[in-house]
């Protein structure tokens, strides 16, 4: 693993929640609202955990901004992220499919969206190695179908959000850039490679304005427990065992959610069409270091000190298609949108920890029959 002074970049693991971005080459400010005549965003995905903050983001941001947040509503999707600004003027939700051509056309004949932010996607490595229909179906060509709804009705932006797991797996070293090669190894990173390059081809082929992010592991309010920081405080608060794959020695980059959604933004406003942007948190963990710190997190709340969650060490699900590393050289972003992360992981993992120990009811909701079954198919018959 890189030390931070090996990197082109600086470190931001100390920088507060108010701290500047680093001072780019070239800087240019991020969007105001007053930089935005109104106009409609078209957000797939947007009951989701990115989704859902990226509206509450952009709403708030930009008084000019309309969002239309079209979700399927999977296991995944659920409204109850978005309970605050549900009553909006600048706010409309329609349940729908992304393969599904009809709809999709209607909701653009009748709202003529100035932009398509694209979230909506099957997220999970782990079930997509149970079954990567979904997968295929959504993430393929769910964006495909998207992409021709903006061949027929132009827009002015269509951002499709992808994953730095396309560029599958790194080793101790390195840094994936922007023009790295594309190596998915699991069904959900394959299938996002798929959409990635297919929207690249678009915007090739056709002369459409897209542009492409790629970010490493977001965390923070409102991600669906399944994912390992939210599975991870949900089981301590529970007291059940805090199941780590393998050794835990595998090495995910951190990245606040609201720095993404900043992050995709700028992309939207100022990113180059036919580009794409790495997006990352410069803040890499072992797996069982960051089980520990959410430990350490709650054994230090007065409310939870008593809680002795224990690790275990299970065989891992994911088998050879487990990346061993992901690291971000972000150079780009920083440089040609002055981007850069603000939320210290330190601060960061506090209060997500503290949101969903004081969220408890919103997680105990989404922990369904469905849940259950999955649970068990990846943990063995111990119940969630
Ligand atoms: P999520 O699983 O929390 O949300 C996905 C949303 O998409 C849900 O609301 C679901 O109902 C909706 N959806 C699924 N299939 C749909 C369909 N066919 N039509 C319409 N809506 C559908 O996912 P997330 O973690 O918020 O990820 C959002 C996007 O960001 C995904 O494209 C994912 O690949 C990408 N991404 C996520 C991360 C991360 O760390 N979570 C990092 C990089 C990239
Ligand atoms: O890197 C970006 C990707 O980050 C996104 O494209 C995906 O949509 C998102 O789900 C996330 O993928 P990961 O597979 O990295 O996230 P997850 O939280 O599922 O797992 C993080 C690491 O923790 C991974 O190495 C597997 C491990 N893990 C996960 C779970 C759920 C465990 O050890 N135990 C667990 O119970």
């Amino acid at each position: 693993m890189p030390k931070n002074s090996e990197r082109s970049v600086a470190s931001t693991q100390d920088l507060g929640p108010s701290a500047q971005d680093p001072a780019p080459r070239t800087r240019h400010p991020e969007p105001s609202s007053q930089e935005l005549a109104p106009r409609t965003l078209f957000v797939t995905g947007g009951a989701g955990f990115i989704g859902s903050n990226f509206i509450r983001h952009v709403l708030s941001a930009h008084d000019g901004v309309r969002a239309v947040n079209y979700d399927k509503l999977t296991y995944a999707g659920n409204l109850e992220n978005l309970t605050d600004i549900k009553e909006s003027e600048r706010y409309r939700f329609v349940r729908g499919d992304i393969s599904d051509a009809k709809a999709v056309a209607q909701v653009f004949a009748e709202e003529k969206p100035w932009g398509v932010v694209n979230f909506a996607a099957e997220s999970h490595v782990d079930r997509s190695i149970l079954d990567a229909t979904p997968f295929v179906d959504t993430n393929v060509k769910g964006t495909q179908v998207l992409l021709e709804a903006i061949r027929q009705q132009p827009v002015e932006r269509f951002v499709q959000i992808s994953t730095d797991e396309v560029y599958g797996a790194l080793g101790k070293d390195g840094l994936f850039s922007e023009s790295s090669p594309i190596q998915p190894n699991s069904p959900y990173a394959a299938c996002k490679a798929a959409a990635d390059l297919i929207a690249l081809a678009y915007a090739k082929t056709y002369g459409l304005p897209i542009v492409v992010t790629r970010s490493s592991n977001n965390y923070g309010p409102y991600q669906f427990p399944e994912k390992l920081i939210p599975l991870t405080v949900r089981n301590a608060l529970a007291g059940k065992e805090l199941p780590i794959y393998g050794e835990g020695k595998q090495v995910r980059d951190w990245l606040y959610v609201e720095d993404n959604c900043r992050a995709i933004d700028a992309v939207l406003h100022k990113g180059r069409i036919g580009e794409v942007y790495n997006i990352g948190g410069d803040c890499e963990k072992q797996n069982i270091d960051l089980v520990k710190l959410i430990c350490e997190i709650l054994r230090n709340h007065p409310e939870t000190q008593e809680l002795r969650p224990r690790i275990q060490f299970i065989k891992d699900p994911r088998g050879a298609a487990h990346d061993f590393r992901y690291a971000l050289d972000c150079r780009k972003i920083r440089e040609e949108l002055g981007w850069g992360p603000r939320m210290s992981f330190e601060t960061g993992l506090a209060s997500t920890v503290e949101w969903y120990r004081a969220n408890r009811p919103w997680t105990e909701r989404v922990i369904t029959g469905e849940y259950r079954d999955y649970y068990r198919k990846i943990y063995g018959a111990c119940a969630p």
